[in-house]
């Protein structure tokens, strides 16, 4: 048991309390981001005098040295150390002796995992902002490719109107988009400093905040040092930008799933991407969209139990702050691998666009381009939705799309159609002529590309 405390105690930890209490089997995740803050902090206790520079520089090398030795697997993070924070402190002591001891002036282990955890998440919120520019890459060209590709739109899972897969696939950059552009405001609130906040009352030393901000990259230091240890908001904010990408996700997973389906064939999801079955030996199955789903569920959770934790603490930092941890990580991971693997398979998943759109001329899904065009003729709307009402009921019974009708059975529910209704209640016209912004009208789409290309050009740079 290697502990950073113990003078006022009388006897030993019982063990069991030392493992309950222990945090470095998981938060030995925060090593890099340890050491880059303890650098920080000396330097500018050296600037400010408050330690010699000789004794920074030993400080900076003996980190630098615990570093690289853990990275080249000579030295072990092991559960002989309270904490990730005791690992670096205890090891840097051994290595250069009582220089060591002067790292922890003016800090708290409050204001250095509080600091240390922000660093984490800032990186993670990052790397999955990477992840989602990659999705949305893989969106845009399914977009450039598919302007014409017609598929039905469904309301109830039933065939409503006809659209494009670039329409289709348009719904989800604007969520996808979202979620990137939801990340970055988190980004924008939680980059600041907690580093000098001490155990909650700051501290006498004469640290520099702005210096240790600064050279973190951080906008600046927090304002209240006792709010700094005790926020945990911005692993809640990026915990629920999470779910929410999980959302996202599950339910273009769930509309994979449905479109892989015999019945519907509308894509083929690539080998690479699918399972088979250990007794059906025609199974391929989407597991991969069924996992993703799946895993929503975790990500969930992993919110709810950090909400539920935070709920009824007392400012400002109290252990059970430590809970954060295990639940945020594992949500980032999942939400990375989920993200990695999903934009995999829309990379190599095939559409049939021939299904697709035959499925799009069956079911009526130009019945209100039929309304619209009896309204063209002159009849009012609501009458043209009774009519056409009618109109499908004599369909089922022909067993019969609206354009396959004759034009004298067509003129036997109303004498307003003539010839020209062909051509207005085609899937193709249904589609183009729907022109208003954000519609799938090709030109109307191919306006709304280009935005979404300036966007990806301004968040590529
Ligand atoms: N392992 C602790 C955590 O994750 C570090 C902070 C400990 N501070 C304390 N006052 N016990 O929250």
């Amino acid at each position: 048991m290697a502990q950073l405390w113990g003078g006022r105690f009388t006897k030993a930890t019982e063990q069991q309390v030392y493992d309950f209490n222990a945090s470095i089997l998981f938060d030995q995740k925060l090593f890099d981001q340890d050491i880059e803050g303890s650098i920080a902090h000396v330097t500018m206790l050296a600037k400010q005098g408050i330690i010699t520079s000789d004794e920074m520089d030993d400080i900076i090398k003996g980190l630098n040295s615990i570093s690289n030795d853990v990275k080249d697997g000579k030295l072990i993070i092991t559960n002989e150390y309270e904490d990730v924070h005791s690992f670096v402190e205890a090891n840097l002591i051994d290595r250069i002796g009582d220089a060591g001891k002067k790292m922890h002036t003016g800090r708290s282990r409050n204001d250095q995992v509080a600091l240390d955890m922000r660093l984490y998440v800032r990186k993670e919120v990052q790397e999955v902002s990477d992840d989602l520019r990659t999705i949305l890459e893989t969106l845009y060209k399914l977009m450039s490719e598919n302007l014409e590709t017609f598929m039905p739109g469904f309301t109830h899972l039933q065939k409503a109107q006809p659209t494009t897969l670039a329409h289709h696939m348009g719904a989800y950059f604007e969520m996808f988009k979202r979620d990137y552009l939801r990340l970055k405001d988190i980004y924008e609130r939680m980059n600041y400093c907690p580093l000098g906040a001490g155990a909650f009352a700051g501290t006498t030393y004469p640290l520099d905040r702005d210096m240790t901000a600064e050279l973190l990259g951080f906008y600046g230091p927090t304002l209240n040092s006792m709010d700094s240890v005790a926020d945990r908001d911005y692993c809640l904010e990026f915990l629920s930008a999470l779910s929410i990408i999980m959302m996202h996700l599950s339910r273009f997973s769930e509309e994979i799933i449905i479109w892989n389906s015999n019945e519907y064939r509308f894509v083929e999801i690539d080998d690479g991407f699918s399972t088979g079955s250990s007794i059906m030996p025609q199974k391929k199955n989407p597991d991969i969209a069924e996992l993703v789903r799946g895993k929503t569920g975790r990500v969930y959770g992993a919110l709810m139990s950090l909400l539920t934790t935070m709920k009824g603490i007392p400012l400002a930092y109290n252990k059970d702050m430590q809970e954060d941890k295990e639940v945020t990580f594992d949500a980032i991971k999942t939400v990375k691998d989920c993200l990695e693997l999903f934009n995999g398979m829309l990379e190599t998943i095939r559409f049939n666009s021939a299904i697709m759109e035959k499925s799009a001329a069956k079911g009526f899904t130009n019945a209100t381009d039929a309304a619209d065009y009896l309204v063209m003729k002159g009849v009012p709307f609501r009458d043209a939705h009774g009519i056409i009402g009618r109109l499908v009921l004599f369909c089922i019974e022909k067993d019969k799309s609206i354009d396959e009708l004759t034009i004298d059975e067509l003129r036997s529910i109303s004498k307003d159609f003539d010839e020209d209704v062909y051509e207005a209640i085609s899937i193709k016209t249904c589609v183009d002529k729907r022109l208003t912004v954000g519609a799938p009208g090709p030109d109307a789409m191919k306006k709304v590309l280009d935005t979404y290309r300036t966007f990806l050009d301004e968040i590529n740079n």
